[in-house]
């Protein structure tokens, strides 16, 4: 939550923070501003989107070749211009960008106030740019020292950048459980919250660490200490992100175009690490831990959101080919409760981003309870991808919609991939349906590609329901998780209030809410449980319900009394997920577009949600 970018170099830096700025948006979108220096501090900022900001600058003098950048999701302090980042400190000397939250605000703010400063904003952003401010100019000392004494008082998570009007020759930045990436360039750095700023100017980066600060100067010199004021060797990596990944293309959304990658993206997931033909499945990460994980005797899975739905779907696969007991369970639950968790068990943490605040929590207390913790994430260098014992990326490569999509199938893909390897390990499913298996997840891209064909359907399926207030989902089995992940895309960006639910828990409450203006879609794709799934459609048709299934190719009984039917091609039942998900998405998708909503970036959302 919140995008954070900063430039120092020979070139003009505003347009690369706010080139970096259209890049975080999707971290955040509730305002903008920059800072620039160039003789004096100026502060450009705005409540709402970059475009805004850019709007509001557009006259103003906005030269420099050094300066920061921020993108906005309000914890404290609503969105307006004045809570908007950067904030300044009393003295307009220093000027700050912040992602995450400093709990213990409130104290420091008290006895700042006691000491005389005045505040503007409502923001805790503003209390940490005054006490650093207080602890340089009482102490004299250059900027990086005060940053450390100041963060040494802070409780809380933070990603910061601080710019001195006094010396424009460096930033100083650190982090402590919210993400920062340096990039090293040609007599320049540029410094973000990931690394989709950088990828213009250099493929170099230094991953910061919790509890790091890092000085930048102008000359080149980059030095990171503790603070606990050590002095730390950085290891320079190399990142793989192409700036066409970083675009729509010819789509007219990022959710379109990262739907429409799927068929590529499943096939990325599996590429070197399986091949039917051949008869095998190898996930690196396993094969490094492979003794634990065929001995385990319980696998915890934490996640939130659409990567819950994920470990929701991993919990049938893994207990009917694997046979090992599995919990699901959400991250921020789980780390507030006192769970049971034993050294032989496994916590595999399942992230997009890899930043989730709730699931690092959860995943570190595993960790000091003993257990192995995996982590499946597809931010290459992210957060729990750090922390972790082992784990698998899952090469979705950057997902920039709000919505997750891309990243769900590959999750499922890699987790189907986990399961069917410890199963034959196992010896708990026979060779023959292994290698039915294999072919099967081999073949979902070409399905998936072929399911896309019916995107015009959909849309027009869409237009019948998008005036909608509410909508119910229901799968069984294997398609239950999906009946959650289907009405969760639905609500958070079209705004129509969505229940997913097991089908046959319908007649335990929500059959109530069943009448004409009701649209009920189906997820009747599992073959075992047809016969009951068709009961349940009755159930629904019988009090005017609006009947959208999703069936196998050729299902003729339910297409008799549905409004409407969206086949999917047939493949193994543990592997239908892959595919029903798609007509899900896509509803979801024309749905919001019609109904005038920003598809990419929904209201009150952010993609990486870094704070609690
Ligand atoms: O990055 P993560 O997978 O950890 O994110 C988890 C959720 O915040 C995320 O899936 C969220 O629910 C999406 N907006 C769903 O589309």
């Amino acid at each position: 939550m919140c995008g954070i970018v900063a430039y120092i170099g020979e070139k003009q830096a505003y347009p690369i923070l706010i080139k970096g700025l259209q890049r975080l948006e999707y971290r955040g979108y509730d305002s903008a501003g920059v800072a620039l220096l160039n003789g004096s501090v100026k502060v450009f900022k705005k409540k709402g989107k970059v475009s805004e900001l850019v709007y509001h600058a557009s006259q103003q003098d906005t030269t420099g070749t050094i300066g920061i950048g921020h993108t906005r999701w309000a914890t404290h302090g609503k969105p307006d211009d004045i809570n908007a980042h950067p904030h300044t400190s009393g003295n307009g000397r220093l000027t700050l960008i912040h992602n995450g939250i400093i709990e213990n605000y409130n104290a420091i703010k008290e006895s700042l106030l006691n000491r005389g400063h005045e505040f503007r904003s409502q923001t805790d952003t503003e209390v940490l740019v005054h006490l650093i401010e207080e602890i340089q100019s009482q102490n004299n000392i250059p900027l990086e020292e005060a940053v450390r004494l100041a963060l040494n008082q802070v409780i809380g998570a933070y990603a910061i950048v601080v710019m001195d009007a006094n010396d424009p020759d460096k930033l100083v930045a650190a982090r402590k459980s919210s993400p920062l990436v340096i990039g090293i360039g040609k007599g320049e750095f540029v410094i973000a919250s990931d690394a989709s700023p950088l990828v213009d100017y250099t493929k170099q980066v230094v991953y910061l660490n919790d509890n790091e600060i890092a000085v930048v100067h102008r000359n080149g010199e980059l030095q990171i200490k503790t603070t606990n004021n050590e002095l730390q060797d950085h290891k320079v990596q190399e990142i793989n992100l192409q700036i066409e990944q970083l675009e729509k293309g010819d789509y007219e959304h990022f959710m379109l175009k990262e739907i429409y990658e799927q068929s590529k993206t499943i096939g990325d997931c599996m590429r070197g690490r399986l091949n039917a033909s051949e008869g095998w499945v190898r996930v690196g990460g396993i094969e490094d831990s492979i003794e634990h994980f065929t001995n385990a005797k319980r696998i915890i899975i934490a996640a939130c959101g659409t990567s819950w739905h994920a470990g929701l779907i991993a919990e049938y696969l893994f207990e009917e080919l694997a046979r090992i007991p599995v919990e699901v369970e959400y991250a921020s639950e789980l780390r507030y409760r006192n769970p049971i968790i034993k050294e032989n068990d496994i916590v595999i943490a399942l992230s997009q981003s890899g930043e989730t605040a709730d699931t690092l929590a959860a995943l570190e207390l595993a960790k000091d309870k003993g257990a192995m913790i995996y982590g499946i994430v597809n931010v290459v260098g992210s957060s729990i991808a750090r922390v972790t014992d082992a784990g698998s990326y899952i090469h979705a490569g950057p997902e920039i919609g709000v919505a997750s999509t891309k990243a769900f199938t590959s999750q499922v893909t890699l987790l189907a991939m986990m399961a069917i390897t410890l199963g034959y390990r196992r010896g708990t499913i026979p060779k023959s349906y292994y290698h039915q298996l294999l072919e099967g997840l081999e073949s979902i891209p070409a399905k998936v590609e072929k399911l896309l064909k019916l995107n015009d359907k959909i849309k027009y399926i869409a237009s019948e329901i998008k005036d909608s207030s509410n909508a119910l989902y229901l799968g069984r089995g294997y398609n239950f998780p999906i009946a959650l992940e289907g009405a969760l895309k639905l609500k958070e960006i079209s705004y129509i209030h969505a229940e997913g639910y097991p089908a046959a828990e319908m007649k335990h409450g929500p059959i109530a809410l069943i009448d004409e203006d009701m649209p009920v879609v189906v997820i009747a794709t599992n073959k075992s449980s047809y016969e009951k799934i068709y009961s349940n459609i009755q159930e629904v048709k019988a009090r005017k319900g609006v009947v959208i299934a999703i069936v196998p190719e050729g299902s003729t009984e339910i297409s008799k009394i549905a409004d409407y039917t969206i086949e999917i091609p047939d493949t193994e039942e543990p592997l239908t997920p892959l595919l029903s998900v798609i007509p899900l998405q896509l509803l979801s998708y024309h749905i919001a577009l019609m109904r005038g909503c920003n598809v990419d970036q929904p209201r009150n959302l952010a993609k990486s949600v870094t704070v609690e």
